[in-house]
């Protein structure tokens, strides 16, 4: 694999130097993305809070510091990634706000309505099996929870659709496809929005009450 491969490939599950180069550079690389996906974050005050696939820890931090009241958990499958997030959210861990987990979202350690709040920056391209994988986000939810998707990808865009030939795995979503697999995984409400003038699109399902 050449080094320009084997370097896009870290964003599938860093490891190693590449991956710790790679984590380093996501915290800041998607800073303004996961910041536009939380302004649609509103009229919610969650005290439970699950950060998936959470890479370096930056959109962790973030949330903590919107939702000062919360306690979250950072999970990732990568052990570079849960390493940089416990670097990134040090404080927060020795407070006792955060705790940082090493596991796959197809299979999530929690027992149900757990969560007032799922997110999931950057990551649902990788998901093994996106339904499989939103019913367990479905389940952690507590009813009338918030699930929290944002990717820079719409699906079409010509960058990512590129990217898509060369990761291993990797599939990128349009919000229709997003939308329909959650509702198919027990989501009740799916809102959507894609940025004005650049591919990102957020998604936003509501666990039903009933
Ligand atoms: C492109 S990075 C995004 C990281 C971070 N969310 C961000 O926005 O900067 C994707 C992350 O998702 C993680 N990931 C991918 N598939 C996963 C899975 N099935 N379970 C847990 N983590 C996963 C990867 O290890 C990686 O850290």
């Amino acid at each position: 694999m050449g080094l320009f491969k084997n370097y896009v490939n870290q964003t599938r599950k860093p490891e190693g130097f590449l991956g710790k180069m790679m984590v380093d550079g996501m915290n800041g690389g998607h800073a303004k993305l996961a910041d536009w996906g939380m302004s649609h974050l509103e009229g919610i005050a969650p005290a439970a809070i699950v950060e998936l696939g959470c890479g370096g820890g930056r959109n962790a931090a973030a949330l903590l510091e919107r939702y000062s009241k919360a306690k979250l958990t950072a999970l990732d499958y990568s052990e570079t990634s849960v390493k940089k997030t416990k670097a990134t959210n040090k404080k927060e861990i020795s407070e006792g706000r955060c705790t940082v987990q090493r596991e796959n979202v197809a299979s999530l350690p929690f027992d149900g309505a757990a969560f007032d709040l799922a997110t999931a920056f950057e990551t649902v391209y990788f998901w093994p099996g996106l339904e499989t994988c939103f019913a367990e986000v479905c389940r952690v939810l507590k009813p009338g929870g918030t699930f929290l998707i944002c990717n820079e990808s719409d699906g079409t865009d010509e960058t990512s659709l590129k990217f898509e030939k060369i990761i291993d795995g990797m599939k990128c979503y349009t919000a229709e496809q997003l939308t329909s697999a959650l509702m198919v995984a027990g989501f009740s409400e799916v809102k959507t929005d894609h940025h004005p003038s650049k591919p990102w699109i957020t998604v936003l399902a509501t666990k039903g009450k009933i």
